[in-house]
């Protein structure tokens, strides 16, 4: 295992994740002992029109994947207009590879509390709640407890620390479906339905949770309000690039010594990543890596230089998603790696439209085939023309999700397809694993 150079370490930027190593930091006590709750008195003598403001002046980007302004999401709700408004944490993080939303709430919840009373409050919503992954039970009663103690303390309820302010928050535990994070399926799940796409427009700004004025944020999002209130949005702005200023949790997993959570400015790459988390395995060359998630479609050890940050990873073919780095090696098979998300957006695929529900179970069953070496050149035209009908055909994003391992694959490892094809490669699968494979 080799040690981080002084030019890796720079790349370091505790923000968010400042208070994880302090012990107990999510009971409330260490937490105000450690500047807790300090933005949100900040916050509560601004007026709200402010606070939206100064996000927008920080450039703060959602942390949820797409990278959406959050400064303009908010500005988005219409103000005065006698509905109730909303705000929605989406914590439900079913991104494979993801793994910086669980670890920010257990070790830092109050954080999480403390930016969604500032943000409630920006938005003028009464009432928030906060959408947990249902298996992450841990996560959800460590938010509940926590709520119990913020209410306990005046930060949450009624007319919260006197200034006449009132937030009701509830913590919803879904029931572990990766389509409730997407945020209409969530809204819809969280009214009490089957968690589906909603048809947009409308949008959740104007028509959200129970048809009113809602904002749906991602954890790390919120969590950044508390530290854009108190440090400013000049502060912010020095880390990252222009357009993807800010820190951001890397979650960093695969053929690495030390994976984990690696708090950097955006705009950090692969190559300073893989050094901080150890260096690669011994033995092991990096071959292929998804920059967030399997959704983004992957790359190349040509891009260890590429930055980590919005616009770079669109410009080289990708997305930065979620920040799930996800590292795999010349020892991983890449046409297996494929074929494992495939069967997981299979799964995942909530059915509501034809592009998604068929597509995905077809080209399950065509990698399969390939694996079991009984595949075809046309197997491969099949996959691409299945993707080409997903792809900004299907109802919402996870079709377009589904299309990225897939094409990418193709684009950078065709001869690995080929091997399997052309019988150089010792099939994965035996023959008759092929029968009822799905
Ligand atoms: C299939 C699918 C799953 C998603 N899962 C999540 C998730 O687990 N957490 C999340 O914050 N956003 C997820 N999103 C993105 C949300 O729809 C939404 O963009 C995000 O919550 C907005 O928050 P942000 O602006 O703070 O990023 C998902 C999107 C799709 C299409
Ligand atoms: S793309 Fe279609 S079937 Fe797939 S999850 Fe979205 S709405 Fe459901």
């Amino acid at each position: 295992m080799s040690s981080p150079s002084r030019q890796a370490l720079a790349k370091l930027t505790p923000v968010l994740t400042k208070r994880w190593l302090s012990p107990d930091a999510w009971n409330i006590g260490v937490y105000e002992r450690l500047d807790g709750y300090t933005a949100l008195r900040k916050a509560l003598s601004a007026h709200p029109d402010d606070l939206i403001q100064l996000m927008k002046d920080s450039g703060l980007r959602g942390r949820g994947g797409a990278g959406f302004p959050t400064g303009m999401k908010w500005g988005f709700i219409p103000q005065n207009d006698g509905k109730p408004h909303y705000l929605v944490v989406n914590a439900d993080e079913g991104e494979p590879g993801t793994c910086k939303d669980l670890p920010l709430m257990m070790a830092d919840p109050h954080s999480l509390i403390e930016g969604i009373v500032i943000a409630a409050y920006a938005i003028r919503a009464n009432f928030a709640a906060i959408y947990v992954r249902g298996e992450a039970v841990h996560a959800a009663r460590r938010l509940r407890n926590a709520a119990a103690e913020a209410y306990a303390r005046g930060y949450l309820g009624g007319d919260i620390l006197g200034s006449g302010f009132d937030l009701e928050l509830v913590v919803h535990s879904g029931a572990g479906a990766y389509i409730c994070g997407e945020e209409t399926a969530l809204l819809d799940s969280l009214e009490g339905y089957r968690g589906q796409p909603r048809l947009r427009p409308p949008f959740p700004a104007t028509h959200g949770l129970y048809a009113g004025p809602t904002v749906v944020n991602n954890v790390e999002t919120i969590c950044s309000v508390p530290y854009i209130v108190l440090g400013g949005s000049a502060w912010w702005k020095s880390m990252g690039t222009e357009k993807s200023p800010g820190p951001k949790i890397y979650s960093i997993s695969g053929r690495v010594n030390n994976p984990g959570q690696y708090e950097c400015a955006l705009g950090t790459t692969l190559r300073e990543l893989i050094e901080l988390a150890g260096g690669m395995q011994d033995g092991h060359q990096l071959k292929f890596w998804t920059p967030g998630g399997s959704s983004t479609p992957m790359l190349t050890a040509e891009h260890l230089d590429a930055p980590l940050d919005f616009e770079s990873m669109m410009a080289v073919g990708t997305m930065l998603g979620t920040t799930a780095v996800q590292v795999f090696s010349d020892q991983d098979d890449v046409v297996y790696a494929t074929y494992r998300w495939i069967e997981f957006y299979h799964h995942e695929s909530c059915g509501k439209c034809t592009p998604c529900r068929e597509g995905n179970y077809w080209m399950a069953h065509v990698l399969r085939r390939i694996l079991s070496g009984a595949g075809t050149h046309e197997d491969l035209d099949t996959l691409l023309d299945t993707c080409d009908n997903l792809l900004g055909r299907a109802f919402c994003a996870l079709g377009d999700g589904a299309a990225s391992p897939v094409m990418s694959s193709i684009k950078y490892f065709k001869q690995d397809y080929l091997d399997y094809i052309e019988g150089r490669k010792e099939p994965y699968f035996k023959a008759s694993e092929l029968v009822g494979a799905h």
